[in-house]
């Protein structure tokens, strides 16, 4: 048995109320100045998932004494419509960020509407000029759970530059800006995905692995470097008991809140592998707890940006 020392939790909770204090004391700042930075929140149909992110994004708002706007069509809204909305939001001196939640309907063209946000208020950093901006290293909001991602390491003191970093996942809204904002820091990125030949043979060179492909436990122990930093962006339910025991073996914690809810969240990274990690982020209460964290500092930024003030961190 090789010696191991305990891996490092990197607590997210943690690094996101840091971030939050810090942001309520720029919208303090701004206040003074009589400027009070707003969000609108587009929610459409009846998604329960999508209710409960936006429920916590727009409480989070008041918290922070960011105004907030929660716009609710209906389902059935059209593109048009969409559209619409969006350029009323667009020309509103009080709203600094819109944020349309997703997934749209499928009727809905969410491309277009994610092109009809202005880049300056597109607090999710979702729109091509955004991304552009972000690839060239110009000032802009950038996506919200990879900006999480670089601040838990940050924070935590793990090094980036010289790195080797593999980000598992090649979706827009994770693994592409991940990769990016990595290789801004001067780690050296790979991106592997599905289509990945032999993927254990680049998660395994991995100085900081971020997993984010959305299946549950899909990185098994055998695949990570020992005493890699493991960043797991996955939140999987799982509601078969035998799976809970294969991921959480003797949990009776877990077991209880199997019966309880029904389901138990595991990351993308298999537990077992957790122990072998230098540190690594837990699921939940990792980089989950940042992405609303990020929402909040990129919206205080919009504002800011739109007014020309200064966005440097003293
Ligand atoms: N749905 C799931 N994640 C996100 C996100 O980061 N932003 C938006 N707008 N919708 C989402």
């Amino acid at each position: 048995m090789e010696e191991m020392t305990k891996p490092r939790i990197l607590n997210g909770i943690a690094i996101a109320s840091e971030i939050k204090a810090e942001v309520a004391a720029e919208v303090q700042a701004l206040v003074r100045r009589g400027i009070v930075p707003g969000l609108a929140v587009i929610l459409v149909g009846e998604v329960p998932a999508s209710q409960i992110y936006v429920r916590s994004k727009v409480k989070t708002c008041g918290e922070l004494g960011i105004f907030s706007e929660m716009l609710t069509p209906p389902e059935s809204i059209t593109t048009t419509e969409m559209l619409a909305l969006v350029s009323e939001l667009n020309a509103r001196d009080d709203i600094d960020g819109i944020l349309i939640q997703l997934p749209l309907p499928k009727h809905v063209d969410t491309k277009r509407l994610l092109e009809a946000v202005s880049p300056d208020k597109d607090v999710d950093g979702f729109h091509p000029v955004n991304v552009g901006r972000l690839q060239s290293g110009q000032p802009g909001l950038a996506p919200c759970t990879p900006a999480g991602i670089m601040e838990i390491l940050r924070r935590s003191n793990l090094p980036v530059a010289g790195q080797n970093a593999v980000v598992v996942g090649r979706s827009d809204i994770v693994g592409k800006p991940s990769a990016m904002m990595l290789v801004n820091a001067s780690a050296t990125v790979t991106i592997c995905h599905s289509k990945t030949a032999d993927l254990a043979k680049f998660t395994q060179s991995a100085d900081i692995l971020v997993a984010a492909i959305g299946r549950p436990g899909f990185v098994s122990a055998d695949m990570v470097k020992p005493g890699a930093t493991l960043i797991d962006v996955g939140i999987n339910r799982i509601t078969d008991s035998a799976d809970v025991e294969e991921f959480f073996p003797g949990d009776a914690e877990r077991a209880a809140t199997l019966a309880k809810r029904g389901s138990v969240v595991v990351g993308d990274i298999h537990p077992a592998a957790f122990a072998r990690a230098g540190a690594y982020t837990p699921v939940p209460g990792g980089v989950g707890a940042l992405t609303i964290a990020m929402l909040m500092q990129n919206t205080v930024t919009a504002a800011k940006l739109r007014r020309g003030i200064s966005t440097e961190k003293r």
